[in-house]
């Protein structure tokens, strides 16, 4: 199989702590070998193999391709009229959902489809090389089914959001919605998808309906992962620790206990930024997490509602200006911090072995990202060892 090394790497982000500078495993002068789809070699230029073909990176930085663990890519409508409003003073509510709930059942499959593909083309060309993608716009066993569908041919990631908001037909009967997803949508998602997630919150469903929904989910051999204190304070966090969850995302408003929790297991807190930029919420409390010791998970939650944006680089540019967030923690929390929150030991960093997804920054180092805010810096980027953009 045919070998094509990188060269003439100014700084490389391998998040391999073996290897030179701090945890981000950063080594200047570099170079990765890429084999079969794979990185097959990682050091300095000057002791690099030989190759069959050789790209240079002209002293650019490149860092791992970043990893999304939270989307809501199946869907249609807008709704910008909603988020000029709440610019103008209205509050954000979980029932804005429903607008996309109807919008997403009259919309075919195709054209479902087409949205989620090119929402995944804005991913990719901003320096995301895997997604994880969320149903939740249908909330009846139809709807979802053809979003998990419509998910699974765009991602291996996919998540089956049964419980976003009860929909307009159950309003008034929760548990009603809660049993219908029980007995019909769960078994008949599961087949396509590997996560189960549901909105514990305020306005959306009750700590038990929750624990109903997550339990069934991994009865029916679906990993958990939870939306969790983003509006209020809850029982999002505490849930998702109790049963395991690989992550609880948004986590903005934590008690004590809620951080203490967090810092003594192995759920990782996914922070979206993005979110709270465009509902003017309060932002999670990053450095509260980082310092009591739990893990961070980076991502930009694709989805028309709160926060429509792919990028990742902004996302990164919140963190470290209003998350206290360092730009080393923003990236690592974006790349290894994301496959963490996915449970994935082949995406989120460069060691030899992992996919070759990397990114070439038009910067000669990762700071770039949070230092020049708003400014496309994605100059290539490769999936397993492919060039799918640039
Ligand atoms: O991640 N929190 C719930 N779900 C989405 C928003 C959904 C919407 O408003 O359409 C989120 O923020
Ligand atoms: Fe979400």
């Amino acid at each position: 199989m045919a070998s094509t090394l990188l060269t003439n790497i100014g700084s490389l982000v391998t998040n391999d702590p073996s290897l030179e500078r701090g945890p981000l495993g950063i080594v200047e002068r570099a170079a990765v070998l890429v084999e079969d789809g794979a990185v097959a070699w990682v050091g300095q230029a000057s002791a690099a193999p030989a190759a069959d073909k050789s790209i240079d990176c002209e002293g650019r930085a490149v860092i791992p391709g970043f990893v999304e663990s939270h989307s809501h890519l199946v869907f249609a409508g807008d709704r910008s009229e909603e988020f000029s409003a709440r610019m103008q003073g209205k509050a954000y509510e979980a029932g804005g959902i429903r607008s996309t709930i109807e919008q997403t059942r009259a919309a075919s499959s195709g054209e479902l489809a087409a949205n989620a593909r090119k929402l995944l083309g804005e991913y990719q060309r901003s320096g995301s090389t895997t997604v994880e993608i969320k149903s939740g716009y249908g909330q009846n066993t139809e709807s979802e089914l053809r979003s998990v569908q419509v998910a699974a041919g765009c991602t291996d990631e996919v998540t089956l959001l049964a419980a976003h908001v009860a929909p307009p037909e159950y309003a008034g009967r929760q548990d009603d919605y809660v049993q219908m997803v029980l007995d019909e949508m769960i078994p008949a998602c599961a087949p396509y998808a590997s996560w189960i997630d549901v909105f514990c919150e305020k306005g959306a469903f009750s700590e038990e309906q929750s624990r109903a929904v997550l339990l069934a989910g991994q009865a029916a051999g679906l990993k958990a992962r939870v939306h969790g204190n983003q509006l209020t304070y809850g029982a999002g966090v505490q849930l998702a620790v109790e049963l395991d969850a690989a992550s609880v995302d948004h986590a903005v408003y934590l008690s004590d206990a809620d951080v203490d929790a967090l810092a003594n297991s192995t759920t990782v807190a996914t922070v979206l930024p993005g979110a709270d930029f465009s509902t003017r919420n309060s932002y999670p409390p990053a450095r509260r997490l980082l310092d009591a010791g739990a893990t961070l998970a980076l991502g930009a939650d694709c989805n028309p509602g709160t926060s429509f944006t792919t990028s990742i680089p902004f996302c990164i540019a919140l963190a470290v200006r209003d998350l206290a967030m360092s730009p080393d923690e923003a990236l690592w929390s974006a790349t290894a911090g994301g496959a963490r929150a996915l449970q994935r030991e082949d995406v989120g960093s460069l060691r030899v072995g992992a996919r070759a997804d990397l990114v070439e920054l038009a910067a000669p180092n990762h700071l770039h990202l949070a230092y020049r805010p708003g400014v496309s810096l994605v100059h290539r980027v490769w999936k397993a060892g492919e060039q799918v953009a640039g």
